[in-house]
């Protein structure tokens, strides 16, 4: 019986990902009693389709339908139109390129700086030292939440995206905490909790002008703090993971990083795709190929396997900075496409910049260790050694 949150899969999911891409465009699993899509060209159709392919059942494996949400359920991610619209058009404007422009100047400072902290070293861990140290000494200020108790923020994001997938040790090894840790991140979502000017206070002020209620602005913050962090961590760690075992791509990245950095980032979101599976829930008896999935049932989305789909990408498994990313799905794509890739594509560009300038060879220094989540593909460890320019 496959399982996609089995620890062998988690350790390495490609193998598992080219047999659902062969057996077909959709491939009923057992063991869950669910309907996975593998390839490129239904992942985009289910994720463009969200009146068939609903998501205020839920995005994991659990069925809102017929069991009570571990939490109350996002305002966005786990939302249907007409009732995702409000929060979605309040984060798209506080988080679109535009309202970025103005952090632009100091995050790529904070990179400067952060960078110059960790070349003290010519050999570190790149995912505690940059790809955890630059989001969490960025983005926390850039939302306005208190300094105390940011260490809940990783284990908090972790559980969350754990919860997704089955009710399996990963879960379980999240469960004894995390009355606390959620009872913490509640509290960061309150009005008073939130610094002014910050994203925080933004979505507060939305609701003072009635563009979304009262009642539904701690839960659009909160929407930040799941997954706001995690994902960019996982996301920064691919990029490193990607220049230090491409060094040709490093050094094309050097000499334009301009452009580059962002072609990077993207491109290593396709590769990775640090968000490797969401759920939907069908909304009637549908027939694709030769199945057909039956009102109700949940539908597991592989954005990691379609981004690596050999019918939509040439050479799928190479990190190639000379290919166009956009496309990918890594992101998601349609009305629930991340609300946050803007800001984790700033976060991005301003690390890899800052790198470009100091670093003239990144190399792993060891053997990475994976992180296992049911959801996101992540590291625990990434040594590597570094020579300056
Ligand atoms: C949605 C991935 C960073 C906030 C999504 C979705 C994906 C994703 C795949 C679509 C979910 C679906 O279709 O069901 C990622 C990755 C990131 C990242 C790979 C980093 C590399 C961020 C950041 C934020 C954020 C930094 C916040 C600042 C959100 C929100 C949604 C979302 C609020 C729900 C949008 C909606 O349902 O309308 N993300 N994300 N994400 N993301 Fe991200």
């Amino acid at each position: 019986m496959l399982d996609p949150f089995a620890h062998d899969v988690l350790e390495d999911p490609a193998e598992l990902h080219e047999t659902l891409r062969e057996a077909g465009p959709v491939v009923y699993l057992d063991r869950y009693d669910v309907y996975a899509m593998a390839r490129y060209e239904h992942v985009y159709a289910a994720l463009t389709n969200w009146q068939e392919f609903c998501s205020g059942a839920g995005v994991g494996l659990s069925n809102f339908r017929y069991e009570k949400p571990w939490r109350p359920p996002s305002l966005l991610l786990e939302a249907d139109p007409p009732r995702h619209d409000a929060p979605r058009a309040v984060l798209s404007a506080i988080l679109g390129p535009r309202a970025l422009r103005r952090l632009r100047e100091e995050w790529f400072a904070d990179a400067e700086k952060l960078v110059d902290e960790v070349l003290g070293a010519r050999e570190f861990d790149a995912v505690t030292a940059l790809a955890q140290a630059f989001p969490l000494r960025v983005f926390p200020d850039t939302v306005g939440i208190s300094r105390e108790g940011r260490e809940n923020l990783l284990p908090y994001g972790d559980h969350a995206f754990n919860a997704f997938g089955p009710a399996n040790d990963l879960v379980e090894k999240g469960l004894p905490g995390i009355g606390e840790i959620s009872a913490w991140v509640n509290a960061q979502c309150g009005r008073d909790a939130l610094a002014p000017g910050g994203f925080g206070a933004r979505i507060w002020a939305a609701a003072d002008r009635g563009e979304i209620t009262h009642e539904q602005a701690p839960l659009v913050v909160r929407s930040l703090l799941t997954a706001g962090v995690d994902t960019t961590v996982h996301g920064l760690a691919a990029v490193l993971y990607a220049m230090a075992t491409n060094p040709v791509e490093w050094q094309r990245l050097r000499e334009r990083p301009e452009v580059l950095a962002r072609v990077a980032f993207d491109e290593a979101v396709r590769w990775e795709s640090p968000v490797q599976t969401f759920f939907r829930t069908a909304m009637a008896d549908m027939t694709i190929g030769d199945v057909t999935i039956p009102d109700g049932k949940k539908i597991l989305m592989f954005l990691g396997a379609a981004n690596r789909d050999p019918r939509r990408w040439a050479d799928p498994d190479a990190f190639d900075l000379a290919r166009d990313p956009s496309g990918h799905v890594g992101f998601g794509m349609g009305i629930h496409q991340c609300a946050g890739q803007h800001v984790a594509r700033l976060e991005a560009a301003a690390l890899l910049t800052a790198l470009a300038r100091r670093v003239e060879r990144i190399e792993l220094a060891g053997p990475p260790r994976r992180h296992h989540n049911n959801t996101l593909r992540a590291w625990a460890s990434m040594p590597v050694s570094v020579s300056l320019a």
